[in-house]
């Protein structure tokens, strides 16, 4: 188990008018990475943002830009997206006719690269890429939208995930993330953690305590708390 913990905004429950800026704003108030949501209407039912976003709110973090692409196909944008200043990028395996290649184009743009599992995805797409993978990134609800309710068979999986790349740790000595995303909150980061999850994708949790009591800083140290109660305990 990995020992930090890492919490990553999702930018889809920002104010998008003012992008710039609520990332500087939550990552002042403590947000490790920024979740960067890609949707392209085909892949998945609605429409957001492209690589002229990620380069416009380079310059106003230092943290790292993680990407997840839900585009279909997907090759064709992973250099723009490097170009752009992303240094995660994760895609869903069946989104791509050529895993390992996508894989290796992303790792040889010089970013960090990561699979996707929708829910009902199995996880045997990771099976032969265990070592061009750095994040694997497991689906909590179906993508598309912010704002769903966590689905709870998806701590059996993170429970498989966390034990394979805990294997793969013990041949290789290599880390990978194993990163969950959608229905993350205050009441349920905990157990998500304890399942074996290592870094939180939070959208609407996060941004929908703009205007709450204690506002981005409340949000992020109550995950925190709940986070530093699961190390402790470990
Ligand atoms: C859903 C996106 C998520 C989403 C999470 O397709 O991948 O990143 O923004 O939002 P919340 O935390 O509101 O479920
Ligand atoms: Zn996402």
């Amino acid at each position: 188990m990995n020992s930090s913990y890492r919490i990553a905004p999702s930018i889809l429950s920002a104010d998008f008018a003012r992008l710039g800026e609520e990332v500087r704003a939550v990552v002042a108030a403590g947000a490790d990475w920024i979740h960067f949501d890609v949707m392209d209407n085909h892949y998945v039912p609605n429409l957001t943002i492209g690589p002229l976003v990620c380069e416009a709110i380079r310059p106003h973090i230092e943290v790292p830009i993680d990407v997840h692409l839900m585009v279909k196909p997907v090759d064709r944008i992973i250099p723009d997206f490097a170009k752009a200043g992303a240094d995660v990028i994760t895609f869903h395996p069946e989104a791509s006719e050529h895993v390992d290649r996508t894989l290796a184009l992303i790792r040889d743009s010089g970013c960090k690269a990561g699979l996707v599992f929708n829910p009902a995805t199995p996880l045997g797409w990771m099976d032969h890429v265990m070592d061009k993978i750095d994040v694997v990134l497991l689906m909590s609800v179906n993508p598309g939208f912010g704002g769903q309710k966590f689905i709870p068979e998806t701590l059996n999986k993170l429970r498989d995930v966390r034990a394979r790349v805990d294997a793969h740790h013990s041949e290789t000595g290599r880390t990978i993330h194993v990163e969950v995303d959608g229905g993350v909150k205050a009441d349920n980061i905990r157990t998500i953690a304890e399942a074996g999850a290592d870094t939180f994708v939070a959208g609407s949790a996060v941004f929908g305590a703009r205007d709450a009591d204690g506002g981005y800083r409340g949000i992020l140290s109550r995950l925190r708390e709940e986070l530093a109660a699961v190390a402790r305990a470990s």
